[in-house]
């Protein structure tokens, strides 16, 4: 063996033992780990396969041929999490800040395509300063490259992203067009452009964190899907996320055991307050129906009048997509509409059947809202909904009023399974406001127009604010007593297991983006 060689092979070793599982372990608080700790954290103990380890950069400018790293800032490889195969890119930010060079991006590309190929998903663990400056349009290119292979994947096999350091310019595209975006707080960031060129063009002072930080991300812009206090934690929780999907688009999420006891759950019977226009927690309403503790958010902070997520319903993968009457009284609005229209693609895309709980008073009125879109972004939920093929079952709690009755998987726009609690109110709008309008001329001639309003208000509940009428018109399918909620899902999505249904044959629809 001659000296490079010997070298090369000491490299290897110690490259391959920088991230020990106990070291790791023990370091759990650490904020930020390396690539190598965060592949080997990350995958089975010793499942991981590298790829492309002796890779070096190309270009001679600027004397980079002076300085070159095996792997080229980029570690790539495959191995499995919890027995599955699943293929990973993880970016080492001690290598030229982890930019992406032509070869950085052929490295990534080559993943991508082995992913594709074989059908399973792929992991992007992003930690880079962006284009490598040195390279120019080379690594533009690299970035379009790998840009166009994430289209090209989108919908066939899971494609998860996280955020564990920098991710500029260009570098945010890749993450935003996969399924979920990851952010770690406090050590990562997102932005097209820094705060530097920002004082630069609009003289705003912003630092790295207000402009790009997890939390920004995950309240302000809807950007990052899951924020974690720590790399660990963002691995662990990717390890929860992928548990729930499964390796394709041709494949249903497993399925875990699940022994079948009493069902009955008594505690969703005084959930609903006696006043219909008092707040209640939609997630008593999740936890009383899916399987213990199996609630995964989505979003938790961001449009949080709405909540999506994954969880299972004796064993299977669901996805909820929930109003959430504490924040805003569970009104859709622009972000709610975006939120919710994404998760269900998503869902649909990889055969994870939708449970919607319904309570909604309608569309949030305003100029804010219809000078941003309300109308096309609502349209967008509207249309996700629509389209999606895979099982769904819909529960009115309490209101579904407007236009939200029909977005809110409604029977007609193809939801399989419609239930109502007893105390659903299913109407064109609130008996207040309905009252004013249909008897505004009867109100204002009466001698008592506050009594005439209020006899007015009550006759248009009695006859309105109940699910009866529509389950006379089999808009709804059952009035079911809360407590049998879980009951009947399981039995409902158990029944729509092997439910098939095709869209009208097309080359795409044109979702109102
Ligand atoms: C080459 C880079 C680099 C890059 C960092 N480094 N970014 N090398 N190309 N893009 C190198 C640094 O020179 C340094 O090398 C080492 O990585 C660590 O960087 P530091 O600056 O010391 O680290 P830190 O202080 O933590 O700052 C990190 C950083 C900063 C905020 C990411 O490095 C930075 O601003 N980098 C440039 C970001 C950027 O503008 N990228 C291009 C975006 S445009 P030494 O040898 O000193 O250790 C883009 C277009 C893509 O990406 C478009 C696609 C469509």
């Amino acid at each position: 063996m001659n000296t490079q060689h010997q070298t090369l092979t000491t490299k290897i070793q110690q490259a391959q033992q920088g991230g020990g599982l106990d070291r790791i372990e023990k370091q759990h608080q650490k904020k930020k780990l390396t690539a190598r700790e965060r592949v080997t954290y990350l995958l089975d103990q010793g499942s991981f396969e590298e790829i492309g380890m002796l890779v070096t950069h190309r270009t001679t400018d600027f004397g980079m041929d002076k300085e070159q790293y095996y792997g080229d800032g980029v570690i790539t490889g495959y191995g499995t999490i919890d027995g599955r195969l699943i293929y990973i890119f993880a970016q080492d930010f001690t290598v030229f800040g982890g930019s992406l060079s032509e070869t950085h991006a052929e490295k990534i590309c080559k993943i991508m395509d082995m992913a594709m190929n074989n059908k399973a998903p792929i992991i992007g663990l992003n930690d880079s300063g962006g284009a490598r400056i040195q390279e120019g349009v080379r690594s533009l290119g690299g970035y379009a490259d790998i840009f166009y292979k994430n289209v090209q994947a989108s919908g066939v096999i899971p494609q998860l992203s996280a955020i564990m350091g920098p991710c500029a310019g260009g570098a945010v595209y890749s993450p935003a067009m996969t399924d979920f975006t990851m952010m770690v707080e406090a050590s990562s960031y997102m932005f097209v452009t820094g705060p530097n060129v920002v004082k630069t063009v609009t003289n705003e002072t912003v630092t790295s964190e207000a402009l790009g930080g997890a939390s920004t991300h995950a309240s302000k812009s809807g950007v990052a899907h899951i924020t974690t206090a720590n790399d660990v934690a963002c691995l662990d929780s990717m390890k929860q996320l992928l548990s729930y999907l499964p390796q394709n688009y041709t494949e249903k999420p497993a399925k875990l055991a699940y022994t079948h006891t009493d069902e009955t759950r008594p505690e969703l019977n005084t959930i609903i307050p006696n006043h219909p226009n008092k707040p209640y927690d939609m997630h008593a309403v999740i936890e009383g129906s899916i399987d213990a503790g199996s609630f995964y958010e989505i979003h938790k902070e961001y449009a949080e009048n709405i909540i999506v997520g994954f969880a299972r319903m004796g064993g299977r993968s669901i996805g909820i997509i929930a109003n959430q009457p504490m924040v805003l009284a569970g009104v859709l609005d622009v972000n709610s509409a975006k939120k919710a229209a994404r998760f269900t693609r998503v869902c649909d895309c990889f055969n994870i059947p939708l449970l919607v709980l319904v309570d909604v008073p309608g569309f949030l009125p305003g100029t804010d809202q219809e000078w941003n879109g309300i109308i096309v972004h609502g349209a967008k939920l509207l249309y996700a909904l629509s389209e999606a093929t895979v099982p769904k079952v819909t529960v009115i709690t309490r209101k579904a009023y407007g236009g939200a009755y029909d977005v809110m998987n409604s029977k007609h726009i193809g939801a399989d399974l419609n239930y109502a609690w007893p105390s659903a109110e299913i109407a064109v709008m609130g008996a207040k406001g309905a009252s004013e309008i249909i008897f505004r001329k009867e109100i204002a001639a009466a001698e008592d127009p506050a009594a005439t309003l209020a006899q007015k208000e009550k006759e248009y509940a009695e006859k309105f604010a109940n699910p009866y009428t529509a389950a006379a018109r089999g808009f709804i399918d059952e009035v079911i007593v809360p407590q049998d909620t879980r009951r009947k899902l399981l039995k409902a999505f158990g029944m729509l297991e092997n439910k098939s249904l095709k869209m009208p044959d097309k080359k795409h629809g044109n979702i109102p983006l």
